[in-house]
Parts: structure tokens; C-alpha cells; sequence
């Protein structure tokens, strides 16, 4: 039935109490002392351990206390075995942690029953225990599953708006290459000025005379159009700088934005972070609206999972830019405007996502966060835009995410962080509470 650790120092006890328990269909051993019994229970756990108070070397209670502390056996319940007169150390031994006491002279009902009853108490945790390894199992398989989730959807993200990305890295890189041309032409007139000028100076100098010189010289600056050539390689210079350092920033940004999920949180330049994710779907606002950034310069670092966070902004910029396309129709009506803000308040930072659309109707402002709640047409959304973002906001960095909204004005979603890293829940915004006064 069960296996039962008998510690007592008395051979004659400890053989009767086996004896009465092998009976009863228990396993039995027997430890001398205290500290053989600790061993013993250390080296094979028993289901149940039957414990003399006064023994020598190490008592009962000292016994007691180690079970208790070690993290293998503590489920294991104690019985104590006393004398009649241990009435205080039967107190202190159950307020230790032990299960029951049995007081000599003991009967072998009284014994068997008691050990039965510990035994079944030992048997309801053993399952309590493998019950909970099993949940703390599938939690963790859940985890790793929405992990994977995540995941799947951000490189969906991405090969929904590689041809947006595309377009934007080629733009740049195309006037990077027609500048490089020009300065290779300009260059190749600045070589032929050098060989004239060259050849000029030489000649002059065989002459021995310099009349005419100076002018020839001149002669040959104004063909070769040194003053234009300056101002227009600087220009090239610049502007190649410029799509190189664009290039770089879209490719940071995917990069961010790709990177597998489950790492640490790390201090981000939100700024910096959110310039480069309007940067990367460019493509999905430029058409409708035009860009107005209003970014605090005191911004601290905050702690955050980039590429969610940067997955939360692109959500509610690809929301902004879809309202914004249904208030300025084909264009006739000419663009909208598309704000982002960020903002420092005490020990939080906001980020406002702002936008001239169509705003919110009333009638379903309570639903816009539910999964799979769109108002677009069959196939053209999953509605999963505001509830991810929410989900990567609140569950993952213990912010919030609000909008104010008008009908026919346009709508602002408005993400709060906490600055330092914290992943309990934030407190209410009553601005979510108040969401909408349309
Ligand atoms: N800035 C906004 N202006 C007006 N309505 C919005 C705005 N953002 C969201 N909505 C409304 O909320 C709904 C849900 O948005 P959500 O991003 O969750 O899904 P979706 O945009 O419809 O689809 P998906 O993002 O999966 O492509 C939208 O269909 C739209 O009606
Ligand atoms: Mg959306």
C-alpha cells in the first residue's frame, strides 16, 4: 500500500510498529536514529515517516525541522511517536509541520489507521503535485505557441508590406545611383580641366612669357564650370548621404521588427524606434496623408520589446492611414494629415497616433478591441490590429492603450508605457474609461 520510514531508537518499538505495519500491507524500514532516518528519507522517499520524539544524536523534532526545510520532502506527512509526557513537544512538532501523533503505548488500530490516513493524505498531494506539473506543462507549450503566433503574424506583417518596403529602399537607392554617375562625369571634366591647366602651365613656361596666360587659364575654369561643378558634387554628396542613411534606417527597423520574440526587454530611443517604423510603411500613408511628427527631445530610454512595440505603432499607423483613405476618398478632397507625438508624463511615456479619418462611429466603440472585429470587407482584414496592439501593450509592458475619437474629425490612439520596466498591469486610464465623447 504504502512505504513507511520508521525512526526509533528503541529496537523493540521500532520492530513491533513494522510488524503491525507489514501486516497492514505497508513497505517498512527502519531507521536507528535521527540521523540515519534523515538518510534514509533523503536517499528513498518514503510515502509516510513514523518519528520518535527523544532519541539520541539527533531528536525527533530537529529531524523534523529538516524535512520540512528540504524542498524533496516536505510533502512527506510526519507522524510523531511520543510518551505520555511529551505533551509540549507534540504542540511544537505540529506547529513544525507534522501531520499527526501517536502516543505510546500505542494500540495497532490506532497505529495502522493513523498511518492510513497519512498515507491517503500523501497520496491526494502526490496527484495535486502531478497535477500542477501538468498544467505548469501546458502553460508553458501555450506560451511557446503564442510566442510562435506572434511571430508567424509579424513576418506576415512583413511580407504584407514587402512591396512597400521594397519601393521605399529602391527610391533612395535609385537617386543614390544617378548621383554617383553624375559624379563620376564631374569628375572626368575636372580630370580634362587638370590635364589643360597642366598643359597651359608648361607651355607658359617654355614660353618664358606669361601674356595670355592668365586668360587661357580663366578661359578654361569657365568651360569646365568649376563653380557649378562644386556646388552641384556637394549637393550629390549630400543627397546620397542622406538616401544611404534612409536605406539603413528601413533596414534597422525590419530588422528590429523580425527579431524571434522571448528576448529581454531593452532601452529603446522610442523616438528613434517609431521614426523608423513611419519610415518603413511609408508607402501605406504617403498616398493619403501627409506626416506630422511632434516628438519630445526628453525622452528617456525606456524598457520595451522593440519589435512588438514597433509592431503596435504599425498597427494603429496602418489604421490611421485606412480611416484617413475613407474621409479623403480619391484624393479629390486632397490629403489628410497623419500626427504621431510622443510625450513625457512623470514616470510614463505616451505616444499619440493621430489622424484627420472618418473617426469612430458610437455604435462600435466597445467592439474595436475585440479579436477579429472589422469593419472592412470580407477578406480585406482579420480585425486583429487593435486587439494584438493592445495585447502587446498592456499584457507585454504593463501600459495602456486609449483613443479619443470624433465622427468626421478623426481619431486618436494614445499608447502609455511605464519608462521603467514593468509588466504588472497599469492603472485604469480613466481616458478609456471616457474613450470616446464623439
Ligand atoms: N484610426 C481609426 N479610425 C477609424 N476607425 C478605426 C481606426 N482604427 C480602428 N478603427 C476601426 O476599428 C476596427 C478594428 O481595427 P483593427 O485594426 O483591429 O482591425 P482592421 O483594421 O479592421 O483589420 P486588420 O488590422 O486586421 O487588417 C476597424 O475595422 C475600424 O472600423
Ligand atoms: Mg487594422
Amino acid at each position: 500500500m504504502a512505504t513507511v520510514l520508521v525512526v526509533d531508537d528503541t529496537p523493540d518499538v521500532a520492530s513491533l510498529m513494522a510488524r503491525f505495519l507489514e501486516r497492514a500491507g505497508h513497505d517498512v524500514a527502519i531507521a536507528g536514529d535521527g540521523l540515519h532516518g534523515l538518510r534514509m528519507a533523503r536517499a528513498n522517499p518514503p510515502d509516510v515517516i513514523l518519528l520518535d520524539i527523544m532519541m539520541p544524536r539527533m531528536d525527533g523534532l530537529e529531524v523534523l525541522r529538516h524535512l520540512k526545510e528540504d524542498p524533496e520532502l516536505h510533502l512527506i506527512p510526519v507522524i510523531l511517536v511520543t510518551a505520555k509526557s511529551d505533551q509540549q513537544d507534540v504542540v511544537a512538532g505540529l506547529n513544525a509541520g507534522a501531520h499527526d501523533y501517536v502516543a505510546k503505548p500505542f494500540t495497532r488500530e490506532i497505529l495502522v489507521a493513523r498511518v492510513a490516513s497519512a498515507a491517503r493524505v500523501k497520496q491526494a498531494n502526490d496527484r495535486l503535485v502531478e497535477a500542477n506539473r501538468r498544467l505548469q506543462e501546458e502553460i508553458a507549450e501555450r506560451e511557446r505557441v503564442q510566442r510562435e503566433l506572434a511571430e508567424a503574424r509579424r513576418l506576415e506583417s512583413i511580407g504584407h508590406l514587402a512591396a512597400g518596403i521594397a519601393h521605399e529602399l529602391n527610391t533612395p537607392a535609385q537617386y543614390v545611383g544617378d548621383n554617383i554617375r553624375f559624379l563620376k562625369d564631374a569628375l572626368s571634366d575636372v580630370e580634362g580641366l587638370l590635364n589643360r591647366l597642366q598643359f597651359l602651365v608648361q607651355a607658359a613656361k617654355q614660353d618664358g612669357r606669361s601674356e595670355g596666360f592668365v586668360a587661357k587659364v580663366e578661359q578654361a575654369m569657365r568651360d569646365a564650370d568649376i563653380a557649378f561643378l562644386a556646388a552641384e558634387v556637394s549637393k550629390a554628396i549630400d543627397q546620397s548621404l542622406e538616401g544611404v542613411e534612409q536605406v539603413a534606417n528601413i533596414v534597422r527597423t525590419m530588422k528590429e521588427f523580425a527579431q524571434p520574440g522571448g528576448r529581454p526587454k531593452q532601452a529603446v530611443d522610442l523616438n528613434r524606434m517609431i521614426l523608423g517604423t513611419l519610415t518603413m510603411v511609408r508607402n501605406e500613408w504617403k498616398y493619403v496623408a501627409e506626416l506630422a511628427t511632434d516628438f519630445a527631445d526628453d525622452l528617456p530610454p525606456v524598457a520595451c520589446l522593440p519589435a512588438d512595440l514597433s509592431q503596435a505603432v504599425l498597427n494603429l499607423v496602418v489604421n490611421a492611414a485606412e480611416a484617413i483613405a475613407k474621409a479623403v476618398g480619391d484624393g479629390a478632397r486632397g490629403k489628410g494629415t497623419l500626427t504621431v507625438r510622443t510625450r513625457r508624463d512623470g514616470d510614463w511615456v505616451e505616444v499619440r497616433v493621430e489622424d484627420t479619418g472618418v473617426g469612430i462611429p458610437e455604435s462600435i466603440r466597445d467592439h474595436i478591441f475585440d479579436p477579429f472585429f472589422t469593419t472592412k470587407e470580407v477578406g480585406q482584414g482579420l480585425g486583429q490590429g487593435l486587439s494584438h496592439a493592445r495585447s502587446i501593450v498592456v499584457e507585454r509592458h504593463g501600459g495602456s492603450l486609449a483613443f479619443e475619437t470624433e465622427v468626421g474629425r478623426g481619431t486618436a490612439f494614445i499608447i502609455r508605457l511605464p519608462i521603467a520596466d514593468s509588466t504588472k498591469s497599469a492603472p485604469v486610464d480613466d481616458r478609456e474609461l471616457a474613450a470616446a465623447h464623439g
